[in-house]
């Protein structure tokens, strides 16, 4: 069978022993060449905003509100409606979103590839997809199948009478798996021996109740998207279940209220499936037959769908209107008393004691059942904090819909970042603190005569120009695509939690904030026509004045930021923000399990750096001394201050020689003169490893080089240019100066 061939012993289409099977701890650059020209079909060049506001919008969603109600025979719908069914769809799309990195959520189309579309937790979801694709083939550009997902989602609500916050799209798809994001250290699906795993952060992982979830993941089993319906590792336990929806809903940046809204509104749609004998269940997508054409989960138990069907193996039913917006969910939560009992699939859920059998079955109208939860769902009353807040939402109906509304929305939009990017005409008027809002311009933007008497108040003020490089940088280099927050506009480095972070070297920081406001005040108060410049534009332009100075080339600047103010900024979630370790900056090292120049990576992928642009910046930063704390780690010149590929070519220097200088712990370095063994250079792994790892010394070499001095130079100011841009939403791309 095609699935069993051992792709290590494949002598062809890429198989063979790998570099990574070979070297694992090696550092990889994969992630720096992610979602290139190469596997879009557009080639990169397709304005998706442009495409999606072309869309006949409302046909679209009458469309989708028609596949609600049209059952197909290859999945029918249960209670002859697929609300409940988009709805998990949506959910499980967007719900894979973390706060930590930003990575997760719906914003990518990732569903559609592994490992996501086939985690156990996806269960039959490949046909919900199966299910939208003639919209997806009628609408074709104009609707990526990331809005999509999410949309189908919205309109179930709809279709089945709740009234939504709103819906914005565009959300561009990709096409081809992510690597960058950490799901767990786990080797087999379901597993979470290495998320708890004992001296993660203390805690102990036997401990349902106090345990702690591994860094950067939302979830307490791999493959799942948040926790285990039967409690935790299955223990049908609703306090200690608690625990860990309190830990991973929280790592979706949802509070109580918000993950008590967002269970008991999703709960009161649908059911779960739980047939039969889950043994009978076939592969997963990814490991299916040729012939299954990308379908997986092939059960064959019954008809092995409709009644059959088998997807977590739970058989629940919430309400006796699993089809309609009710209340019904919290009703009986609290009405019944509930017993434990099995699933036909043999998994722990709760029945309601003593009650009538109210509840429909979703294909036999003559037979009905009683109430089931789920043991999460029990959580939700046993729980002293949730109970609060889900007697509120009992007996304030109106509370509970409002409150549903606006954390629904939240999860389906948290990843997509400003405001400038929500498209269509459902995006909601009102502004949410966890949009990063930035005021909008009021006033006309400065002129390149007023740009260059900007630059030369900015240097005039007398601050070491390094000092307005390492703010900028700082400010800008806050960006992480994953979520699209931070970033130079707003300004946030001055505004709590951002202006204390140890990177930004508060000190410096406020030198060159105090010197950038005398030029704001200077400029805004001259009143040229009724020109200002904020001071997240004067960050920026006094790093490029500074770089001008230093590099002797031109440096494009492109103005339109604003800045925003403290209650404008969720000081909360924005201590995500702060880097463990920063590369760029020689901030930080090494973790228990993350190496230096591995963090450097992943910030490199968070700032959308190729391998090229990763290189040539840190040659730059270093040689113009932007370490956080201005220590001479890899500052390898005598040129401090000036933009020369000097780093590369001492770097590279055969008469130097390099020994670790932290008594073995391999942070920090020296290179001694091969013959004399006097010390010339310091340096930590985020500079070694670029004359260490094969890849990044070939980038070494090529920016060493005695005909590439310029090059160098040209292509740090372009990487440069990109990173202080990476927020620019609120200004068409090809408006950008080059
Ligand atoms: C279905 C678990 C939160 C919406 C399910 C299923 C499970 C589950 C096991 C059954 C899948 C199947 O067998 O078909 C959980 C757990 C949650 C959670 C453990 C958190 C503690 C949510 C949230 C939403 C949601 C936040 C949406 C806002 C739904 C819907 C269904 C469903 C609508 C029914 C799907 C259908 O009718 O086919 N959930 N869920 N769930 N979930 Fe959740």
């Amino acid at each position: 069978v095609a699935h069993n061939i051992d792709p290590k012993r494949v002598p062809a289409a890429g198989g063979g022993t790998k570099n990574s099977d070979w070297w694992p701890n090696a550092l990889r650059l994969n992630i720096l060449r992610q979602h290139q020209a190469n596997s879009d079909p557009f080639k990169a060049d397709f304005d998706y905003a442009a495409a999606f506001q072309s869309i006949d919008y409302d046909a679209l969603k009458k469309d989708l509100t028609a596949l609600m109600t049209d059952s197909q025979d290859f999945w029918p719908a249960d209670f002859g409606h697929y609300g409940g069914f988009f709805i998990r769809l949506a959910w499980h799309a967007a719900g894979t979103y973390r706060v930590q990195d930003g990575r997760g959520g719906g914003g990518e189309g990732q569903q559609r590839f592994a490992p996501l579309n086939s985690w156990p937790d996806n269960g039959n979801l490949d046909k919900g997809r199966r299910l939208l694709w003639p919209i997806k083939q009628k609408y074709g550009n104009k609707i990526s199948w990331a809005d999509l997902f999410l949309l189908s989602g919205n309109v179930a609500l709809e279709s089945m009478g709740f009234k939504t916050f709103g819906f914005a799209g565009g959300r561009p798809d990709t096409w081809e798996a992510d690597e960058s994001t950490y799901w767990g250290g786990e080797t087999t699906w379901l597993g979470n021996d290495v998320r708890y795993e004992e001296g993660n952060k203390g805690g102990n992982p036997k401990d349902l109740k106090n345990r702690n979830l591994e860094g950067q993941l939302a979830a307490s089993h791999m493959g799942l998207i948040y926790v285990n319906p039967e409690g935790p590792n299955g223990e049908p336990d609703p306090v200690a279940a608690a625990n860990d929806i309190r830990t991973t809903f929280g790592r979706m940046a949802m509070n109580d209220e918000e993950t008590v809204a967002l269970i008991a509104g999703g709960h009161t749609f649908g059911k779960t499936h739980g047939a039969g004998n889950p043994d009978l269940v076939g592969p997963e997508p990814n490991g299916a037959d040729i012939e299954n054409q990308g379908l997986g989960w092939i059960s064959k138990h019954g008809s092995g769908k409709a009644g059959d069907a088998i997807t977590s193996g739970l058989e629940v039913i919430w309400t006796s209107k699993p089809t309609q917006w009710s209340n019904l969910y919290l009703e009986y939560l609290y009405k019944f008393e509930w017993e434990l009992e099995k699933s036909p699939a043999g998994a722990n859920q709760w029945v309601a004691k003593n009650s009538d059998a109210i509840i429909p079955d979703p294909f036999d109208p003559s037979k009905k059942r009683r109430p089931t939860m789920l043991t999460t769902d029990l959580s939700l009353r046993y729980d002293p904090a949730y109970d609060k807040i889900s007697r509120r939402f009992l007996e304030n109906p109106d509370q509970f819909a409002d409150a549903f509304a606006r954390a629904w929305f939240k999860l389906l939009h948290r990843d997509m970042g400003p405001r400038a990017r929500w498209l269509g005409p459902e995006v909601p008027k009102e502004t949410l603190i966890w949009e990063d809002p930035v005021p909008p311009v009021n006033h006309p933007l400065v002129d390149d005569r007023d740009l260059s008497g900007l630059k030369q108040a900015i240097l005039g003020t007398g601050v070491d120009p390094s000092k307005f490089l390492l703010t900028a940088w700082s400010s800008a280099s806050s960006y992480r695509d994953s979520d699209k927050r931070g970033g130079a506009n707003g300004a946030r480095i001055r505004l709590a939690p951002m202006k204390d972070w140890k990177v930004n070297n508060p000190a410096v920081l406020n030198e060159v904030l105090r010197a950038l406001e005398g030029v704001q005040q200077q400029f805004n108060s001259a009143n040229q026509g009724g020109k200002q410049i904020s001071i997240a534009d004067l960050i920026v332009l006094a790093g490029n004045a500074a770089l001008e100075k230093a590099s002797g080339l031109p440096v494009p600047f492109t103005p339109g930021r604003t800045d925003a103010s403290q209650e404008e900024t969720e000081e909360d979630t924005f201590k995500w923000l702060e880097p463990t370790a920063d590369g760029f900056r020689n901030y930080g090292g090494s973790t228990e399990r993350v190496r230096s120049e591995q963090y450097l990576v992943d910030r490199a992928n968070l700032l959308t750096l190729s391998p090229p642009e990763l290189t040539v910046l840190i040659g730059g930063l270093r040689v113009l001394g932007l370490n956080y704390d201005g220590s001479s780690h890899g500052v390898f010149t005598h040129r401090r201050g000036q933009l020369t590929n000097d780093f590369f070519v001492n770097l590279l220097d055969m008469s130097t020689e390099w020994k670790a200088a932290d008594g073995g712990k391999g942070e920090v370095f020296d290179g001694l003169d091969r013959k004399s063994g006097q010390k010339k250079w310091s340096a930590t792994r985020a500079d070694l490893i670029f004359g260490s790892q094969a890849e990044l010394r070939a980038l070494a070499e090529n920016y060493a080089q005695a005909d590439n001095a310029d090059k160098f130079s040209k292509d740090f100011v372009q990487a440069w240019n990109k990173v202080m841009n990476l927020d620019r939403y609120d200004v068409k791309k090809s408006n950008i100066a080059r």
